[in-house]
């Protein structure tokens, strides 16, 4: 049965040329809609709710009867979950030609890295420090969403994060706002890049400070200074938000005391109103019920009030807390949220669905989604990104790359699982038979290796014996160290960061066979790693690095591949100094004195201030020399410039940063601040003069909600990391 949808109705009354809507048209369907159509838009569905719908042939027939029911009078917006093509299609084909108000669908879900091929955790990708890279994964995410049902993903996950106890850190760009603000921009300017067949809307998540959860553990409290929030953990948003991001997730946390789900003024004042967002915001999964539900924040009495709190606040779609479905038309007729506040919302809502171009194009063809990317092409970049994303945190003796023709004893857990490499968030994974193992990718690249577990992560015996007769058998051993991927994410906050017993045990059996030693870091987080510095000849962090892992690593290993990635996040010397970060403010006493041994200063009597290794760390496989360092004020601009010499005997990309100090400011400022790179790739005794320009204003910085340009003297760097180069003084 076809009924004249509304829309069906309005596209004839406006005699639509395209199904575009223009505000005035969203204006005239919302004006037609009844109070349970525009409730139902700001209610999202779990597709379990769907299942067994896959088998349905066509239209309703044989639907669980509550969705049948609820998405025909409209009661339903949207759905979560990862439903696929067939069911997407018949939900679709219910609210689109069965309804009403004949408005289509958005069904969203965690394509975090990838769907038929996973890319390295998002950790792993700002390693890259490479713009494009960044770009090219969103655009992977977003052709490859569809195949899942979806036409939404939430994604990027732009949380800064200092803390590694975190187990989301895994999800983020690092603990730099200004590089994780360039890698919100392109991820989102890939997901929603016009070149799709099916526009996909991107999602910016957690909004906001979600990575400052005190203890490191997540879903707890937040606080901190309004200028902090502004100058550390908004930029990543405001960046996405000017790239076009369509949707936002508000976190689950309360910051400073008021839950994100339900304050006004993270949500309407600095989102819509600064930052002039004019998308939707979807809830994290059940967090609007949890600022009203039992033993939970306790902002508010449960049912209408809450419905009405959180949709005053600036909340459009409850992600599963059945709040707004129970509770908000009630709360609009008692007049406890006024309706024109729901229309806001509701106009919100249909803005994205019709930017999406669902009015005109509601159903997705498999055959269109598969057609317009080469799943090869995927699987190319996946391991190129793999590559790019490994950070070499030591190499000596020229231990990398391996030479061709070394006897390899691999060693440790999960060399031949792929499951050890994916890292969180892969449920919406489409199996395929690409496999990029550890051992798979050493096959690939014809390295001659024996492989045996002989040990796990976690504390399991280690079988000694195998051990050494592997070593003794091989030139070098390549042995995997870290923790499983699965191991970080969501609700993955850990009190230890040391490697576990068993691991220190088999460096120890490793190191007492004299064989070189190449320790292989897989892991979600910075781990603490010193005993892998100390014993091992040589450090390779491969985070986790996805489907194509095993081969983009063995590039690497070889030396197919020079190893270029840099550390976003400081790696912690001990659990205890976390959060740990380069970027921290000064003191009233020296943070940086020479030795510990000074009394009265900020230290820890049983360790250094800084971390083990600084942001920004990271070895190829040839050496730099910088000199010429210079900067100075051209016009509008900051201009850091030096030459830059490859003084070793390989080929390699050198990341050269740009940091700044302001001295003196009413709130005390960052040692360091990151204001530009650039990747230079210089063959054996090349050399390339460098320039980096940095806008003055962007060296401007908020005190509390007041913008605050640069002056007077500044430190300047031109260098290889936040901890190192030539400090350059200049007066702005
Ligand atoms: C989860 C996560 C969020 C995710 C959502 C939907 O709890 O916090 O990142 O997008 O639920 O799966």
């Amino acid at each position: 049965m076809k009924t004249t949808s509304l829309f069906a109705v309005i596209a004839a009354t406006f005699a639509l040329e395209s199904s575009a809507l223009s505000e005035k048209q969203i204006d005239e369907l919302v004006g037609r809609m009844t109070l349970e159509e525009k409730v139902g838009q700001l209610v999202q569905s779990p597709s379990s709710r769907l299942e067994g719908l896959a088998s349905q042939e066509s239209g309703d027939e044989g639907l669980p009867p509550e969705i049948a029911r609820a998405v025909r009078e409209g009661c339903v917006g949207s759905i979560l979950g990862a439903c696929g093509l067939k069911t997407y299609n018949a939900v679709q084909k219910l609210a689109v030609e069965q309804s009403r108000a004949g408005i289509p669908l958005m069904v969203g879900n965690d394509m975090i890295h990838g769907v038929l091929t996973q890319l390295p955790i998002p950790l792993a990708l700002s390693c890259s420090w490479d713009d494009g890279l960044w770009f090219r994964a969103g655009d992977l995410i977003g052709r490859e969403t569809p195949l899942k049902g979806c036409n939404w993903t939430f994604t990027p996950m732009v949380d800064i994060s200092r803390d590694a106890r975190w187990g989301r850190i895994a999800e983020g760009p690092g603990q730099d706002a200004y590089l994780a603000s360039r890698m919100s921009a392109a991820m989102v300017r890939g997901i929603q890049s016009d070149k799709h067949v099916y526009p996909v809307a991107a999602c910016l998540k957690h909004y906001l400070g979600y990575g400052a959860a005190i203890g490191g553990r997540d879903y707890n409290a937040v606080e901190m200074s309004e200028s902090t929030l502004r100058n550390v953990y908004l930029p990543p948003f405001k960046a996405g938000v000017e790239a076009g991001a369509l949707t936002v997730m508000p976190a689950f946390h309360s910051l400073n005391g008021v839950a994100c789900s339900v304050n006004k003024w993270i949500l309407e004042d600095v989102l819509r109103g600064e930052l002039g967002f004019r998308g939707f915001t979807v809830s994290d999964y059940n967090a609007i019920g949890e600022c009203g539900w039992e033993n939970r924040h306790g902002m508010s009495e449960d049912g209408a009030p809450l419905a009405a709190m959180a949709l005053d606040a600036g909340m459009c779609v409850d992600m599963m807390s059945e709040t707004y479905e129970k509770y908000l038309k009630e709360a609009v007729e008692k007049g406890l949220v006024a309706e024109s506040t729901l229309d806001k919302r509701v106009r919100e809502v249909l803005r994205v669905k019709n930017a999406l171009g669902l009015f005109e194009t509601p159903y997705i063809d498999e055959r269109a989604v598969r057609g317009s990317f080469d799943f090869e092409d995927h699987v190319a970049l996946a391991r190129e990104a793999a590559a790019k994303c490994c950070v070499l945190l030591k190499n000596e003796n020229g231990t990398l790359p391996l030479k061709p023709g070394v006897k390899v004893a691999l060693v440790g857990p999960g060399a031949e699982d792929l499951r050890n490499f994916m890292g969180c968030w892969v449920a919406t994974r489409v199996e395929n038979d690409r496999n990029g193992t550890i051992v798979e990718g050493l096959r690939a690249d014809g390295v001659d290796f024996t492989y045996v577990s002989g040990y796990g992560f976690d504390d399991e015996p280690v079988d000694d014996g195998a051990l050494v007769a592997a070593a003794e058998a091989a030139d070098v051993v390549l042995a995997l160290f870290g923790e499983h991927g699965d191991e970080s994410g969501e609700n993955q906050s850990r009190m230890h960061l040391e490697l576990g017993s068993s691991q220190l045990k088999v460096l120890e059996v490793l190191k007492s066979t004299g064989k070189p030693i190449v320790a292989l870091l897989g892991a979600g987080r910075p781990l603490v790693i010193k005993p892998l510095l100390d014993k091992a000849d040589a450090v390779l962090n491969m985070w986790s690095p996805g489907s194509s892992g095993g081969w983009g690593v063995a590039d690497v290993l070889t030396g197919r591949v020079a190893p270029s990635g840099r550390l976003t996040v400081d790696m912690p010397y001990a659990t205890g100094q976390c959060p740990v970060y380069y970027n921290h403010t000064r003191t009233n006493r020296p943070h940086d004195m020479p030795t510990q041994g000074e009394r009265w200063v900020t230290r820890y009597k049983d360790g250094p201030n800084a971390g083990l290794l600084p942001f920004g760390y990271g070895l190829t496989y040839t050496t730099f020399e910088y000199s010429g360092e210079r900067v100075e004020r051209r016009g509008d601009d900051l201009v850091f410039s030096c030459r830059l010499t490859n003084t070793g005997k390989a080929a390699g990309v050198e990341t050269v940063q740009a940091y700044t100090h302001e001295l003196v400011a009413r709130e005390t400022r960052p040692v360091r601040e990151l204001r530009g790179w650039k990747r230079v790739e210089l063959n054996p005794g090349e050399s390339a003069a460098v320039e980096i320009a940095v806008p003055v204003a962007a060296l401007s910085h908020y005190e509390g909600s007041k913008l605050v340009d640069a002056s007077g003297r500044h430190h300047c760097w031109i260098t290889r990391d936040s901890a190192s180069g030539r400090r350059l003084d200049i007066d702005l």
